[in-house]
């Protein structure tokens, strides 16, 4: 049993609900990131042995640096048994060498969070080639949840009978997952990445006219997958687009952009802290802890 939780100001939210849920103390880290960009982190001075601590990687180079200080932190100060729940993991896209030369960063970022948690659990990790977490984080605990069912509830309780549609064919796990058993419909575009900004979707052979579509995908970066998707479905008619995300990146000008392409709401869990967020992650994280 995890006897307390640490996590950072910006997760706060999620922390306090992951704290609830688990009945355990929050301790938030204190930081202070000097003019140079490095940080000091002040950890409490005694730590029980079994901690968890909540750290999404979001803009994933500055915490990863972060969260590796805060997990050697923790074993000095009394850690033994050391969990990383982090609802968002960035570096699980890149699984294969898709050009001689390139650095396969999710088997090596995966090694490194394996040299110091004793188990790490996330949400909706993009893996594609890599079946499981376990396999993520080689000789430790890895669970991966999903966010699919409670966004699928929370669509089929706004917008009963819509259509679920997954930008791509990787999207076709959580889509199904989302839309079987609740009435919705589902389908899966072909995408065509041609640069980080630039895709296209090629929708499905079903009828959007005068449906209520729902864009379901596990991360909206750039939102441009959304953007183009959007298009494409009221193109062929679509009576409303909304979208249904796991995790709400949106770097940049990305929800204006999917906005501007008439989608009308963004739905989002709370793995990554936004305004998006419908959803909370806490329960299924907490009973997850439990069970490990
Ligand atoms: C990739 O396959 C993912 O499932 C998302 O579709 C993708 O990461 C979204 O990226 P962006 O928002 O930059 O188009």
């Amino acid at each position: 049993m995890t006897s307390l939780l640490l996590a950072f100001d910006d997760e706060a939210r999620l922390a306090r609900a992951l704290s609830d849920e688990l009945s355990v103390p929050l301790a938030l880290v204190d930081r202070h990131v000097f003019p140079d960009g490095e940080t000091r982190l002040r950890l409490p001075p005694a730590l029980p042995p079994r901690v968890a601590i909540l750290r999404g990687l979001q803009q994933p180079n500055a915490k990863l640096a972060e969260l590796l200080l805060a997990a050697a932190g923790a074993r000095e100060l009394g850690a033994i048994e050391l969990r990383l729940v982090s609802p968002y993991l960035a570096y699980m896209r890149q699984d294969m060498a898709f050009a001689p030369g390139e650095v396969v960063s999710q088997r090596h970022v995966g090694r490194l969070l394996a040299s110091v948690f004793d188990a790490v659990v996330t949400v909706d990790p993009h893996l594609h080639r890599v079946a499981t977490m376990d396999e993520v984080v080689p000789g430790r605990r890895g669970v991966a949840l999903s966010a699919a069912d409670l966004l699928g509830a929370l669509v089929a309780e706004r917008l009963p009978g819509a259509l679920l549609l997954a930008p791509d064919e990787e999207a076709e796990q959580w889509v199904t997952r989302a839309a079987v058993g609740r009435g919705l419909g589902h389908a899966v575009c072909r995408k065509q990445r041609h640069g980080d900004r630039d895709v296209d979707v090629a929708l499905p052979d079903v009828d959007v006219a005068g449906r209520a579509v729902v864009l379901f995908d596990d991360v909206a970066s750039t939102g441009r997958t959304l953007v183009t998707a959007a298009r494409g479905a009221f193109a062929r008619g679509a009576a409303s687009v909304d979208v249904a995300v796991t995790h709400a990146l949106f770097v940049g000008d990305a929800l204006a952009q999917v906005r501007a392409a008439g989608v009308r709401h963004v739905w989002s869990a709370d793995t990554v802290p936004h305004e998006t967020n419908a959803v909370s992650v806490a329960p299924l994280v907490a009973a997850a802890l439990r069970a490990i």
